[in-house]
């Protein structure tokens, strides 16, 4: 029996850097949904990826002197790495640097422009290279990018240009169709309608010229198609859409849901639509743009550089814990502050006083009093009936919460009634009715009773907890089909005569002045003072691992030189590049290095460096470089590796 199909992505993550909680908070948010609608019996595709190309990530692999592919391939590597620390049961995961990705989205770019839709024409604006985006006038914020606040500077260049202005009438249709509910939440309706549409939606820049790393446009060598085709079309092209590579198109296409952070709803609710239109595709039912976790004021991210490692809270905390934080602690559509004060109060409170000690006294009790095992008789009283019909209520409420992605509103409910259910065991005081035998079923009763609210609620909580649910089922004695998503809001489920287990502790209490001292040592932050650069913050970057380890051949291949420099100036409109001229002992050649940052060029002059002078020629900023210059990257910036002063040009290294 086939059953019906639900797809979600999240966006498709930037390895320039290593992911924080607040890709975490997305991509958990998107867990959760598909692992409900799988409890639910659907067919689900969730798909994750990496967004790979793009001058950024040119530059900052030019800087360290690799190519662009090995440094996304180590981000890649920890972004896959964190998913499976905190469980993310991705079913398929896109990179925009896998060859049936590139092939597609040539096929895109062709067919857009076979249609009509795609021209070329000169581009012309503010650029904001950190955001890779182009802005308007209007749009810049003080005269800086809107979305970072960083400086911008006027960019000129041949490229094509998307349509994007024949889709305003029908864009603005269909976002402001309340019925059909395009974008959530609606909040953001307006704003897309009021700061993209009305002012007019000029075309899209879709090509540049002024990088390569990117996918070539096949019928124009020079120009690479520009992010956002290349980055929004992965949502298809990774069911195999104009590819061999996959054959889920026709299955799960449209999309049920995109989500993501408000940063990115205007290229998802305005260009996207707008390329299925192009392209005579259905629209995706919903795009979702929830809130930014914050920290100290300020979206966390990668370059502002305040960010939590989420390997370190899930070492020490749990993954369900941290899994349970983040998605109780952000409301529908807003921003949410994140300190790990918030996270351990809130662990404390929720699992470890209300849900672990629940399940902890409850089964200490029927241990204690019926050596683990009910009698199966029952005797119930009306104390009874508040509990129950809060039950019975809770899983459409869930249900409702989960689809629409207001996951800690379904949260706060099953506490609610978690804390009920404490509530009932203080006023049935099953200790009393211990002591007297004529009790016992009524004794049995209320012990069932807080049994079944347990299996229910922890049904109900799997798609956020994981992990420790089957725990807490195989300690109430629920097996696989008492804990099926459909009969969460049955009554008496459990088998009436059922067996308790005793465990471990669920979820541990912690001493949150100790824990705080200690994450802030190894943090090396005060989440209270201004936020460290990322280098300090992420641990896997404190020191940086030895890379695997190599067979002398390996070694063999590079050819390391002495090299003297001739000439040294700064590359025109590049903060962090130097352009030398070299005698490698040979002759004299050309490379750029990005250490401007660290050296003034005149002091350069005369100096020997470390060349390796073996490595393919790369075109950076238009100029082919021949090689790159050694520098050790140390705490103050990049510094020249050292020779000795006797050598001479042309001398090997070995
Ligand atoms: N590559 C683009 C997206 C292309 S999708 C076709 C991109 N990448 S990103 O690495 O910058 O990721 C942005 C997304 O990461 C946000 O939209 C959000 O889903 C998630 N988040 C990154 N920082 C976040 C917070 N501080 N808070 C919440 N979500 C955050 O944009």
């Amino acid at each position: 029996m086939s059953s019906k199909k639900f797809y979600i992505t999240t966006p498709i993550y930037y390895p320039s850097g290593n992911p924080h909680i607040g890709h975490c908070y997305t991509t958990l948010a998107c867990d959760v949904v598909s692992r409900y609608k799988r409890m639910k019996g659907f067919d689900v595709m969730f798909l994750t990826g990496t967004d790979e190309h793009g001058q950024k990530i040119e530059k900052k692999a030019q800087e360290m002197g690799i190519t662009p592919k090995a440094y996304v391939d180590e981000y890649v590597a920890n972004f896959q790495k964190l998913w499976n620390r905190i469980g993310i049961t991705y079913d398929r995961f896109i990179r925009t640097t896998d060859d049936y990705h590139v092939q597609s989205v040539q096929n895109i770019f062709v067919a857009l422009y076979e249609k009509g839709f795609i021209y070329k024409g000169e581009y012309s604006g503010k650029y904001c290279t950190p955001c890779e985006s182009f802005w308007t006038d209007s749009q810049l914020v003080e005269g800086k990018c809107p979305d970072c606040g960083r400086d911008v500077s006027d960019a000129k260049e041949e490229a094509y240009f998307f349509k994007l202005s024949a889709f305003a009438d029908r864009l603005e249709a269909l976002l402001s169709d309340e019925e059909r509910g395009f974008l959530e939440p609606k909040s953001r309706v307006n704003e897309m309608i009021n700061n993209f549409i009305k002012p007019g939606l000029e075309d899209l820049c879709v090509s540049r010229t002024s990088f390569t790393w990117g996918v070539p446009v096949t019928f124009d060598p020079g120009h690479v198609v520009y992010v956002w085709i290349d980055a929004l079309s992965n949502y298809i092209t990774a069911l195999g859409y104009m590819n061999n590579t996959y054959n889920d198109f026709d299955h799960y296409w449209p999309a049920d849901v995109h989500v993501m952070a408000k940063e990115i709803v205007r290229f998802h609710s305005i260009i996207w639509p707008a390329m299925m239109m192009a392209l005579d595709l259905p629209l995706p039912q919903k795009i979702y743009g929830h809130g930014w976790i914050t920290f100290s004021g300020a979206k966390m991210g990668k370059s502002t550089g305040n960010v939590i490692d989420p390997f370190i809270l899930a070492d020490r905390y749990g993954v369900d814990a941290l899994r349970y934080h983040l998605l109780r602690e952000m409301p529908f559509g807003a921003d949410c502050p994140f300190t790990n004060e918030m996270m351990l109060t809130r662990v404390n409170s929720d699992l470890s006083n209300d849900l672990g000690n629940l399940v902890s006294r409850t089964v200490a009790m029927v241990i204690k009093y019926f050596d683990g095992q009910l009698p199966p008789d029952r005797e119930p009283k009306p104390i009874d009936d508040e509990l129950t019909s809060m039950l019975s209520a809770l899983r459409p409420f869930v249900e409702k919460n989960y689809e629409s992605l207001h996951i800690s509103a379904a949260l706060a409910e099953i506490f609610k009634v978690i804390s009920r259910a404490n509530k009932y065991i203080d006023e049935t005081a099953p200790w009393v009715l211990a002591k007297d035998d004529s009790s016992r079923v009524r004794l049995a009763t209320v012990l069932y009773r807080l049994l079944d609210a347990i299996r229910i609620v922890s049904v109900l909580l799997n798609p956020v907890m994981p992990n420790t649910m089957p725990e807490v089922w195989r300690q109430i004695g629920a097996d696989e089909s008492m804990t099926e998503w459909n009969r969460s809001d049955e009554m008496d489920v459990l088998s009436r005569s059922c067996r308790v287990s005793k465990g471990d502790i669920l979820f541990p209490r912690f001493d949150i002045d100790k824990e705080l001292e200690e994450l802030s040592a190894i943090f090396s932050i005060n989440q209270t003072t201004k936020p460290q650069p990322e280098k300090e913050v992420l641990s896997e970057n404190v020191t940086k691992p030895f890379k695997q380890s190599i067979q002398y051949d390996d070694f063999a291949k590079l050819d390391i030189r002495v090299a003297r420099v001739i000439s040294c100036q700064k590359v025109p409109k590049a903060d962090k590049l130097l352009d030398f001229i070299l005698d490698d002992g040979q002759g004299q050649r050309r490379v750029l290095s990005g250490i401007a940052e660290y050296y003034n060029p005149d002091e350069l002059v005369g100096k020997d460096v470390l060349l390796l002078a073996n490595l393919e020629p790369k075109k950076i900023r238009g100029i082919l470089s021949h090689g790159m210059i050694l520098s050790a990257d140390t705490k103050d910036g990049y510094r020249l590796a050292g020779i000795s002063s006797d050598s001479e040009p042309g001398d090997e290294v070995c």
